[in-house]
């Protein structure tokens, strides 16, 4: 296995992120399972495809720190928010956790630049641009929930959530 050399501060933020993603996978399939139980099938779909793609996420992150021979550490997830007040707060919670990802990721790649570790940049970029879709789709999503305000607009715009957030999401 080849080592590229990585710094201390490089590798504790990589692992920090890393867990992050899986936080925010479990907090996704939280959301997921508010919105199946009360009939928000759209939504249920939408998040349980988010929390696969932050379990994704961790993924790149785990596979960068394997190859340059460092062994990722998993800590405990904390538990996610289940007592969500109305579908809104449940918008207003995936643009929250989407905010604070974005932090998480900026910390990474200044610790990468602190450190001139250039593959660990590149991969912040990746991320970096990610954020700017993922951010993207959680305003349109809140925009969207506040501008259904009766039951029956909140159920046609269920069904048609996932197509709406289809055009920011990633190819
Ligand atoms: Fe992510
Ligand atoms: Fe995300």
């Amino acid at each position: 296995m080849s080592k590229i050399a990585i710094a201390p501060t490089v590798i504790q933020e990589l692992n920090r992120q890393l867990n992050h993603e899986l936080g925010a996978a479990h907090a996704y399939q939280a959301l997921s399972i508010w919105c199946a139980v009360r009939n928000f099938t759209g939504f249920a779909s939408f998040f349980a495809k988010q929390a696969g793609e932050e379990r994704e996420h961790a993924g790149k992150i785990i596979d960068h720190l394997v190859d340059r021979g460092v062994t990722p550490e998993l800590a405990a997830l904390p538990a996610p928010r289940q007592n969500l007040a109305s579908l809104l707060d449940a918008a207003l919670q995936a643009q929250a956790m989407e905010e604070a990802n974005t932090r998480g990721i900026n910390a990474v790649f200044e610790a990468a630049l602190a450190a001139k570790d250039y593959p660990a940049q590149v991969l912040m970029h990746w991320f970096i641009n990610e954020q700017v879709e993922e951010e993207a789709w959680c305003a349109e999503m809140v925009d969207r929930v506040k501008a259904a305000s009766c039951a029956g607009s909140l159920s046609d715009l269920d069904r048609h959530i996932e197509r709406h957030l289809a055009d920011d999401e990633k190819a």
